[in-house]
């Protein structure tokens, strides 16, 4: 957390102050799933923000005891709730970051992809909506596949004519999250300086921790680097397993979740020194949509950073090269489902 709050750069500061720009916190959040697993904690986490004015929580059930519950918080954003398809269109309203944790978790021996038939037209719906209501927000989609619902909110919103590429962003935070964890672990590094960014996408074998370009400069064996790359790919299952029928990570995500919002927030109020690992519309690689570290700006992706796949290990590069496939399949699947 204290990664998320960490104070603007000198630069930005100057230019706010610079500029006469003390501004109100006025920035407005909706989280579409708000009483999930997921939705619940970070929209704890989300309240805690100095930079929103409202939080507003959708669902299909359950979401004005949370509600309730959340706006006791002595915290500045106002929370108003919303229940079921006749309120969503008004949770929208003037909102400017949408995050998406709506539809089902994995249960043990599930894959993500076994989520698709269920979550895919949960996510089409809900994006029609953003499209017709706030089609200028940030669209921040956790919802699995991450692979395949990312590409079908894109569609989504071409069909409604209002897509902007720059704005819509598959939430891969966790990945992030879990690599400084477990090299700052492995490695008896203080967390607080740890960064390896993770590419790719965020299922399997296509969740690539780029171990070599991690920050501060680690060496590590290659017994070292083939455990961590196959445990931070397989650290959702590790949770799902765990939970046993309860459901896939929620705290975890929250945690990451709250991150990325902070993050898009900081960049929207002015902050030029943000950067996080997102799956975009990328043309990093052959494939359409690819996770890798971004500048965040107030238009959204500012910049990609492409410099981390330049000069990879040829165990990174193999990789690299093993994902495609996969990644390729679960975009075009997602393509074929918001056209048919
Ligand atoms: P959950 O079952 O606890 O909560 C899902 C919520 O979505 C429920 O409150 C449900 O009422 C709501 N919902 C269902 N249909 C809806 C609709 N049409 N409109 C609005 N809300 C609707 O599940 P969870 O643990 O919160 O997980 C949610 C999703 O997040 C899953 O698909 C899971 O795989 C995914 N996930 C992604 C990541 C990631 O890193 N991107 C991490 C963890 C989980
Ligand atoms: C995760 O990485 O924890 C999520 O994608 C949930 C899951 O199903 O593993």
């Amino acid at each position: 957390w204290s990664s998320v709050r960490r104070p603007r750069s000198a630069e930005s500061r100057q230019i706010a102050q610079t500029a006469g720009q003390i501004r109100a916190s006025t920035f407005k959040v909706a989280i579409l799933g708000a009483a999930g697993g997921i939705g619940q904690p970070p929209s704890l986490l989300i309240k805690m923000s100095p930079l929103i004015s409202g939080l507003h929580l959708y669902d299909i059930a359950n979401v004005k005891g949370v509600a309730a519950d959340l706006s006791h918080c002595n915290t500045p954003a106002q929370i108003l709730d919303f229940t079921g398809p006749a309120e969503l269109a008004n949770s929208l309203k003037g909102v400017d970051v949408v995050v998406i944790p709506a539809g089902v978790p994995r249960k043990p021996g599930m894959t993500r992809d076994d989520l698709f038939n269920i979550n895919a037209g949960i996510v089409r719906t809900l994006v029609e909506a953003v499209a017709d209501n706030c089609p200028n927000a940030f669209i921040q989609i956790i919802s699995n596949p991450v692979n395949s619902t990312v590409p079908i909110a894109s569609e989504v919103l071409k069909q409604k004519g209002v897509y902007d590429p720059k704005k819509l962003f598959g939430v891969t935070t966790l990945d992030v999250v879990r690599a400084n964890t477990f090299v700052a672990q492995k490695k008896n590094l203080r967390l607080i300086d740890v960064d390896v960014p993770v590419v790719g996408g965020h299922a399997g074998i296509t969740i690539l921790p780029l171990l070599s370009k991690t920050k501060p400069s680690v060496t590590f064996t290659q017994q070292e680097i083939e455990e961590l790359t196959v445990r931070i790919q397989n650290a959702g299952t590790e949770v799902v397993e765990a939970k046993a029928g309860a459901g896939s990570a929620t705290l975890s995500m929250a945690y990451a979740a709250a991150r990325f919002v902070e993050s898009s927030l900081r960049a929207l109020d002015g902050d030029s020194d943000v950067y996080e690992c997102s799956y975009i519309q990328s043309e990093l690689t052959e494939l359409p949509f690819f996770a890798s570290k971004i500048k965040l700006g107030k238009q959204g992706v500012e910049a990609v950073i492409g410099s981390d796949l330049e000069g990879l290990t040829e165990y990174e590069q193999k990789s690299l090269e093993a994902l495609k496939p996969e990644l390729k399949a679960s975009i075009e699947k997602g393509i074929a489902f918001a056209n048919k």
